[in-house]
């Protein structure tokens, strides 16, 4: 066997959240990979349920009838439009497309973490800059950039923290940002702020902004088992990161059933109040067991268990709960906590009370 390229040296295998292979038997409340407790849309199941007898043949090469309806529901052109496997392989593609080996790409630290493996993946080279006070440091990121930065992530709001930028800095550090740098703005939690100082990529895109913003069907939508994201970009881009990506690597099945849940108003809706709801009560909760929880825009908390949270989220896995340790994010005391119904919010709660080993000291 061939030694693997020694890039990979420096990779980590991603470690999923959720139960894997034979521990899926069992059933656990899921509080670890910030999917939609809800489940999918029922106009998403009924669409693949009709759209399975077909199967055998290839997928729309194009998501025609996505980028339309995606165009339609958003305002941009259709054109300005691309469909991958989900957001994971549309950061991949921006790689391939925009990084030569030896370029930069600048992402914050600790965010998510196909960033960092995207650029390395390519021979680029990250540049992780850490947040402050829980959130990104536009400023500090804008410092980063170099001539030979072609990359820059921003992730909003922020996995794990939660935190979001808001318009008045984005919109400075974007006129700021030298033009051989694209900013690729990752929204995969943007259905969900309510914080209305919250400024998309796509409204900057529609004022004709040179940039990328991801958007994903695995989240408020509910099909992260289906793997479909999609990317809206200057049409340079879009053309670029259709020519670089497998012919038919987003299926069928997912295609359609994506169609089915942007129609679903109403299934959008009841998943955004409940977690709304939920980030309310789950805020309250874990500040009522002294924990002082970062405020969150997204569909999870970040909380400092003042232990090692691997540890703690190990007892609360034998308690029949998955949440997300900190540790693959650096964050060796934190737990990160998707937002689940009011029952899944309150059987944590009471989980956490039991099984940890630290009670913070009050702090008023
Ligand atoms: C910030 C962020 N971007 C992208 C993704 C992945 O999205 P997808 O499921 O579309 O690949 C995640 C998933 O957790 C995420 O947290």
């Amino acid at each position: 066997m061939p030694a693997p390229r020694s890039v990979l040296a420096q990779m980590e295998l991603y470690r999923p959240g959720g139960p894997q292979g034979a521990l899926t038997r069992r059933s656990f409340v899921h509080l670890a990979s910030n999917e939609n407790p809800l489940g999918p849309s029922p106009r998403a199941v009924e669409a693949l349920v009709q759209a399975a007898g077909g199967v055998h043949r290839y997928p729309e090469m194009f998501q025609t009838p996505l980028r339309e309806a995606l165009g339609a529901t958003w305002g941009l052109p259709p054109e300005q439009l691309v469909v991958g496997n989900g957001v994971d392989q549309l950061i991949k593609l921006l790689a391939e497309a925009f990084l030569d080996p030896g370029q930069e790409a600048v992402f914050p630290a600790p965010s998510f973490s196909a960033y960092r493996q995207a650029a390395l993946l390519v021979g680029g080279t990250p540049r992780a800059v850490a947040l402050t006070d829980d959130r990104l440091d536009l400023v500090a990121m804008l410092r980063a950039v170099t001539e030979r930065t072609r990359l820059v992530f921003i992730c909003n709001p922020n996995n794990p923290t939660g935190t979001a930028v808001t318009a008045e800095p984005l919109r400075s550090f974007l006129r700021d940002l030298p033009g051989h740098a694209l900013a690729v703005l990752d929204e995969a939690y943007a259905e969900y702020v309510e914080d209305p100082a919250f400024l998309s990529g796509l409204t900057l895109l529609r004022e004709g902004r040179q940039l990328v913003t991801l958007r994903t069907f695995s989240k408020i939508y509910g099909l992260a088992g289906l793997r479909i994201g999609w990317a809206a970009g200057p049409e340079g881009v879009a053309q670029a990161l259709m020519k670089v990506r497998e012919p038919f690597s987003v299926n069928r099945l997912a295609e359609v059933a994506a169609v089915a849940a942007l129609g679903d108003a109403e299934h959008l809706e009841r998943s955004r109040r409940l977690v709304a709801e939920g980030r309310a009560q789950l805020m309250a909760g874990l500040q009522a067991l002294g924990y002082r929880p970062v405020p969150s825009q997204a569909n999870f908390i970040l909380v400092d268990v003042g232990e090692d949270s691997a540890q703690t989220a190990l007892r609360l896995r034998e308690q029949g709960i998955l949440v997300r340790d900190g540790g693959p994010f650096g964050l060796t005391r934190q737990l990160r906590i998707t937002v689940g119904t009011r029952e899944e919010n309150a059987a944590l709660l009471v989980a956490l009370g039991e099984v940890r080993t630290h009670e913070p000291v009050p702090t008023a």
